[in-house]
């Protein structure tokens, strides 16, 4: 987020997986919208890596079809400009006999762009070849921070930084080895751990709401919040990807929770760091998560509720239930929804919960933070708002996607006289304040990725997860794993395609009296 110098810094942008869907659907798009902005190096190229062999023209024609859809803006000039920075060199990465030649196909093209010695190296593949391909790295001595690897740049300090994509991992033990083969190789302060919800615009803002304001912090404790929900809902299904969103290593637990909404709960529970750089912000949302209650398998069936879709009606249109999905087993027991109660055991959030849910096959497509206050102390108007016992509480939504925005919900009065003396008289109603980023600002927020890639190539990490983050995100969620394991439950699948969840989410919350905000 912040701008340094190191923008303009000359780099080769290696991407492994390089024609796989995510560098085809996000990275290669995001990059032509940074070539596009102006926000790229003058000196850059990108060099794809994969199996599978393509001259470089092959793969600019390959690429292009995705880039024309998801680029913000594509125009035909821009992109013969930006794919004359493009290559593409067919090895298998896993296989340290491939190394060399990749090596001396990434210090030529170094030598053509003049790129010197930093590399942005982007891991866009299946995570059970993350391993080797970093041990290669390191093996070949392909990172050697501060020093020239290609002799081609010796006077300047060079970089070399990677970018690894989710899963990162499939339980605490995993991810920890996986830290631990990256530490072998890469500094912590070279390592990116993506995750592409940080990169959204409102997440962002979230921390501006929270820090920029002097009028929400003093009330964003439990002496005036009564819980917050997180929710990130999806119309579509598992998309073709059945076969690993049934493996044992998907689901909504995994996937989406203890990934991307875990860290929008870490952003809305931190404290306020003592600066805007990467480290301080990042050992602060470290502490949210630390201080997370471990759930007890005793304590699971209450806090936790676990979901999948049957057939139903999405956008008006009929659906398989996950079980008939490509590559699903007819018993499946993968929580297509999954949903949360986490509680923090901190001064600020004592007995306040953090309710998150997800959820694939949902009737809208919607990520949301809600905040919910107290009732007022006493309430003076009880008796008047047409038999309702006590006024709605104060509420903040603040939407992340889409129609990215903030509402406020606060009581007014409806104008107008009626019968009745003073307080007994008046009509209450309940009203929403609203900021609409895209009305307020104009334009298009931009992707999450291209927001991200900026700045890893700006060595810019405060958007990123440091490792100890990630392990306390698994530590929290592998209990509840651990009991569904254990414990298959026979009612699934237990939701209509469609619907908002099973009906055991809502009683989750209704035991407490509370009910999941309805968009
Ligand atoms: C990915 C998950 O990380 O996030 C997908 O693996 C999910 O299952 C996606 O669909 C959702 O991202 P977004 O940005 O569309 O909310």
């Amino acid at each position: 987020m912040t701008q340094t110098n190191s923008a303009t810094s000359p780099c080769l942008i290696v991407i492994f997986g390089a024609s796989g869907d995510l560098t085809r659907r996000k990275l290669i798009p995001a990059l032509y919208d940074l070539f596009c902005a102006d926000l790229l190096p003058k000196n850059f190229a990108i060099v794809g890596v994969s199996r599978s062999p393509f001259s470089d023209d092959a793969y600019r024609e390959k690429v292009e079809p995705m880039a024309r859809q998801f680029a913000n803006d594509f125009a035909v000039d821009s992109w013969r400009a930006f794919v004359q920075r493009l290559h593409y060199h067919a090895a298998d990465s896993t296989n340290s006999d491939n190394i060399p030649g990749l090596k001396q196909r990434m210090a030529e093209l170094a030598g053509e762009h003049n790129t010197g010695d930093n590399v942005l190296y982007y891991l866009s593949v299946g995570p059970s070849l993350y391993d080797d391909i970093i041990e290669n790295l390191g093996r070949h001595d392909m990172v050697t921070e501060g020093k020239a690897w290609c002799s081609l740049d010796r006077d300047n300090r060079a970089w070399q930084r990677i970018v690894v994509e989710k899963p990162f991992g499939s339980d605490p033990a995993s991810a920890a080895h996986l830290n631990r083969v990256l530490g072998r190789v890469f500094e912590e302060e070279d390592t990116y751990r993506i995750d592409h919800y940080l990169g959204k615009e409102t997440v962002q803002n979230l921390l501006v709401f929270r820090f920029a304001n002097a009028i929400f912090e003093p009330i964003w404790n439990r002496q005036y919040i009564d819980h917050v929900q997180i929710t990130a809902a999806e119309t579509v299904g598992v998309e073709g990807r059945g076969g690993y969103y049934d493996s044992g290593d998907g689901g909504a637990m995994r996937d989406m929770i203890q990934s991307h909404l875990l860290q929008v709960l870490a952003v809305v529970a931190m404290e306020p760091p003592v600066s805007m750089r990467a480290d301080d912000v990042r050992a602060e949302k470290n502490k949210s998560l630390a201080a997370a209650r471990i759930p007890t398998p005793g304590d699971v069936p209450s806090i936790a509720v676990r979901g999948q879709y049957g057939p139903g009606t999405v956008d008006g249109d009929s659906v398989v239930g996950y079980r008939e999905e490509e590559g699903v087993s007819k018993q499946s027991q993968t929580d297509t929804y999954a949903a949360l109660q986490v509680y923090l055991d901190t001064w600020r959030w004592q007995g306040v919960p953090f309710c998150v849910r997800s959820g694939k096959r949902m009737p809208r497509k919607l990520t949301e933070v809600v905040i919910t206050f107290k009732p007022t102390p006493h309430s003076l108007f009880r008796d008047l708002s047409a038999g309702a016992d006590a006024r709605p509480p104060n509420r903040i939504v603040i939407n992340i996607q889409p129609d990215e925005g903030i509402h406020l919900r606060f009581e007014g009065k409806v104008p107008g006289l009626s019968e009745g003396r003073g307080a007994q008289g008046m009509k209450i109603k309940s009203v929403n304040m609203a900021f609409d980023l895209v009305q307020e600002f104009g334009g298009e927020p931009p992707q999450a990725y291209s927001t991200l890639l900026l700045d890893a190539l700006e060595g810019d990490q405060t958007l990123f997860k440091h490792r100890d983050e990630i392990e306390r995100a698994w530590q929290l969620v592998q209990p509840v794993l651990d009991y569904w394991d254990e414990h298959p439950q026979n009612d699934l699948p237990n939701y209509a395609a469609g619907t908002w969840g099973p009906k055991s989410a809502d009683d989750m919350l209704g035991r407490d009296g509370r009910a999941w905000h309805k968009p």
